[in-house]
């Protein structure tokens, strides 16, 4: 299948790269996916690979900055109370890579110009895009260019590139070279083509373009330095600033085989990090010391950076070199999107790759992205994740009164920016009132794996309460069952709206009612002034006894289930069982995907399950349910799932490796390892899926590695690997301690590497982990 797949995308396999050989502009979907999977970005910037010189072919511009968005309203005809003021998006921003170039007075465009030997790579490791190809400008001359670029890990406010191009025809010919910034740009999913962004001010002579977003006001300053080198003499250029643009215009005339080379630094400052009238200035300084120090000094630095993110989190695979492409790509890209720098800044579902999703922040990040960064980044890069959430708190109450909660209950967004709910869609997205239990299952989860609970001091507490308080609420007493019911809901199958008794949300609803008053014991008995100072903020417990009715709710709460002949299995929601029960297998290819092929009224009437929902829940809880329990609901719940979700098969992929089904994990595990790499939904070309790329690595480290802190907050290790591969080798960051497992057939062998000793349990062997490799025999 890979080779199939590889051949239609010429893209090769290698371990540490992404390479594409061979280049057709009329297939303009290939052009843009591989625009999508070109992408670099720092955690605060980021964009698609759009090549510098000019284009004329299908493209889709992107250039993203982290929080930078634009409310745009809300395009629904039948606008309800309690809907959204506005649908956030995520906004493309001016052009910083441009390069013009103009060669015998014939612009190269790779659209119109043959091109020859083209190689694009995406160099993981280091973080960088290099291109190089031939083009042949017109009958007589053809050029050879090599171009690298990067947007820099040391400096977040820093893009950069070299920009080499050697004249190959047998004549002198003029080259004129123009870098520049356009910021006439517009976004894609604009509703009427309008744009998002005006003009604040351009300057010549510093080569500064400065632009505001309408409405929400946010100011950009980008400041272009280039040094331009022809046939080894510096060519001095003349800069240009014209309506939304700047420019600047270097000459020259190249002998045959005689060189050019242009390294370009914009510096990019934003007012989320620098006063409006310091913005021109502090993007000048970025430009010009990156332009003083030279580009291989700062690729240097970026690359340091670089080394220094891959310390302590790559996975190798020993014998299925496509999956090890497949999980280094998913690891380089959440590295890239989120780096902790910030904690304004969260996860966009495309991260910096795309437009789709408004690059929102969903329940994706406390539900799968969390245990990544923390594994692979450390507890800070998590925590800022969590303080997030802490900082939207009073948005969330907000976002809960508008809805008639009440008494500081509170519901955070599906979809936000800044703390505001700001989806486009109410029954899918607003009813997925889920994502408030994935939010504090994050809190529960980052403890756990620290082993620690000061964040509950922090603010998780105050988080906490608010959430607990907006689940006793929502959940109203039934009394035909004489239980808690939870009402007009959609779980993460988003294939039917408006339930009663989501399985999940209701066992999450009643869990975080038991978490909270856990939470709030321990502060209260080992913090006392710290929770004296919470129950003043929050009023907790004034007037009623709170924790009586969470504690009933919690106790009360219905959760659905049902018996099939394998014995009961926990019922996706009331009358899940009166739909016509079908098998995902049996509907026929030319209808997969169900939404692209079937009316939104059929797929809502049919059995389907779009994603992980009931799995969903056994996979946060694991502990809590016997190993059969798990297994007759994966055995119920897989053959109907469709998977129309990237977020699904890992999840599902886990739940059939702890049940020792690894031939189905890893069958799961294959749409989810290389989804954008090999395009499997023909959507890559909009951008990749970031946050399901959490999932695949978490398929590999829980799943095959079988990494999970246990019911006795032990770290486990109960690996089951795919008999494809030989070995997995993987490090993790856990409790102060560079955790380096090297998992083969039949033994685990484990060390710290930065000497810090843990205890680890390894199948049934408990060891201390320290600087000194522990062997494990396992059994194959
Ligand atoms: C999924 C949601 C997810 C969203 C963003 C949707 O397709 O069903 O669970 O939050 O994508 O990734």
């Amino acid at each position: 299948m890979y080779d199939q797949i590889m051949e239609q995308r010429k893209l090769e396999i290698d371990p540490w790269k992404i390479v594409e050989t061979g280049f057709d502009p009329r297939n303009g979907r290939t052009c843009m996916a591989s625009e999508s999977l070109f992408s670099i970005g720092n955690g605060a910037m980021g964009g698609r690979a759009n090549f510098e010189e000019h284009f004329s072919g299908q493209t889709l511009p992107g250039n993203y900055l982290g929080g930078i968005y634009y409310p745009d309203k809300t395009r629904v005809g039948w606008w309800k109370n309690g809907y959204p003021e506005y649908f956030a998006k995520v906004l493309n921003s001016a052009f910083w890579p441009g390069v013009d170039i103009c060669i015998g007075g014939q612009r190269l465009d790779l659209a119109v110009c043959p091109v020859e030997a083209f190689r694009r790579e995406l160099d993981m490791r280091r973080g960088l895009l290099s291109r190089t190809f031939v083009a042949r400008v017109s009958d007589r001359v053809r050029v050879e260019v090599c171009v690298r670029r990067f947007v820099s890990m040391a400096d977040p406010e820093l893009g950069a590139l070299a920009y080499e191009l050697k004249l190959l025809s047998e004549e002198a010919v003029e080259v004129v070279a123009t870098p520049f910034v356009e910021g006439d740009v517009r976004n894609e999913d604009a509703n009427y083509d309008e744009k998002f962004w005006e003009l604040c001010g351009v300057d010549r002579e510093r080569a500064t373009l400065t632009m505001r977003t309408r409405k929400t006001g946010f100011e950009v300053s980008w400041a272009q330095r280039v040094a331009v080198v022809a046939a080894g003499n510096p060519v001095a250029g003349e800069r240009f600033a014209q309506a939304e643009r700047v420019s600047e215009r270097f000459v020259c005339t190249l002998q045959p085989g005689e060189s050019l080379r242009i390294d370009k630094f914009v510096g990019v400052a934003t007012s989320m990090n620098h006063a409006a009238e310091e913005l021109t200035q502090a993007a000048c300084a970025v430009a010009e010391k990156a332009a003083a120090q030279g580009f291989e000094q700062e690729l240097g630095a970026h690359e340091a950076a670089w080394e220094e993110k891959w310390s302590g989190c790559d996975v190798a695979i020993d014998g299925d070199d496509a999956a090890q492409q497949g999980i280094r790509f998913c690891i380089f890209q959440l590295l890239q999107t989120y780096t902790g720098r910030d904690s304004r800044l969260n996860v966009g579902p495309k991260g910096f790759t795309g437009e789709k999703y408004g690059g929102s922040t969903y329940w994706d990040t406390e539900a799968y992205c969390l245990p990544f960064y923390l594994c692979t980044s450390g507890e800070e890069v998590a925590r800022q994740l969590l303080r997030y959430r802490y900082r939207q708190l009073p948005q969330a109450i907000e976002n809960a009164a508008k809805l008639g909660f009440r008494d500081g209950a509170a519901l955070y967004p599906m979809v936000t920016m800044t703390g505001e709910e700001c989806h486009n869609e109410w029954e899918i997205t607003f009813e997925e009132i889920h994502r408030n239990g994935a939010i504090a299952y994050a809190i529960y989860n980052y403890c756990r794996y620290t082993g620690t609970r000061d964040y509950l001091l922090e603010g998780g507490l105050e988080v906490l309460i608010g959430i607990a308080r907006f689940w006793a609420q929502r959940a109203t007493c039934s009394e035909p069952k004489d239980q808690y019911v939870i009402l007009g809901v959609t779980g993460p199958n988003e294939y039917e709206n408006n339930v009663n008794n989501n399985w999940y949300t209701n066992f999450l609803a009643g869990w975080c009612l038991q978490y909270a008053l856990l939470a709030a014991g321990y502060v209260a008995k080992h913090h006392p002034e710290h929770y004296r100072r919470i129950v003043e903020v929050t009023h907790l417990n004034a007037g009623q006894d709170e924790f009586a009715r969470w504690r009933r709710v919690a106790d009360g709460l219905f959760l659905p289930e049902w018996s099939t002949p394998a014995g009961p299995i926990f019922l996706q929601q009331e009358g899940y069982m009166d739909k016509e029960q079908r098998l995902a297998k049996d509907i026929p290819a030319e209808q997969r995907p169900i939404n692209q092929n079937w009316s939104w009224d059929r797929i809502l009437r049919s059995c389907f399950i779009k994603q992980a929902d009931v799995l969903q829940g056994l996979y946060f809880f694991q502990e809590m349910f016997d190993l059969e329990t798990i297994a007759r609901n994966f055995d119920f719940y897989e053959p109907r799932t469709v998977h129309e979700s990237s977020l699904s098969p890992c999840v599902h992929s886990i739940l059939a490796s702890l049940t020792g089904r690894t031939e189905k994990a890893y069958e799961l595990y294959l749409r989810t390892a290389r989804l954008d790499l090999d395009d499997y939904n023909h959507e890559v070309h909009e951008g990749l899926h970031i946050t399901s790329m959490a999932g695949s690595w978490l398929s590999v480290i829980e799943g095959f590695g079988g990494v999970r802190v246990g019911a006795d907050g032990r770290l486990h290790v109960r690996p089951r690997l795919p008999r494809q591969w030989r070995a997995l080798t993987f490090e993790i960051h856990y409790r102060g301690a560079i955790l380096r497992f090297e998992i083969g057939r039949d033994e685990v062998c484990v060390a710290s590497t930065n000497g810090v000793a843990v205890e680890v349990v390894i199948g049934q062997v408990e060891c201390l982990v320290n600087d000194r490799t522990v062997h494990v025999k396992i059994e194959a």
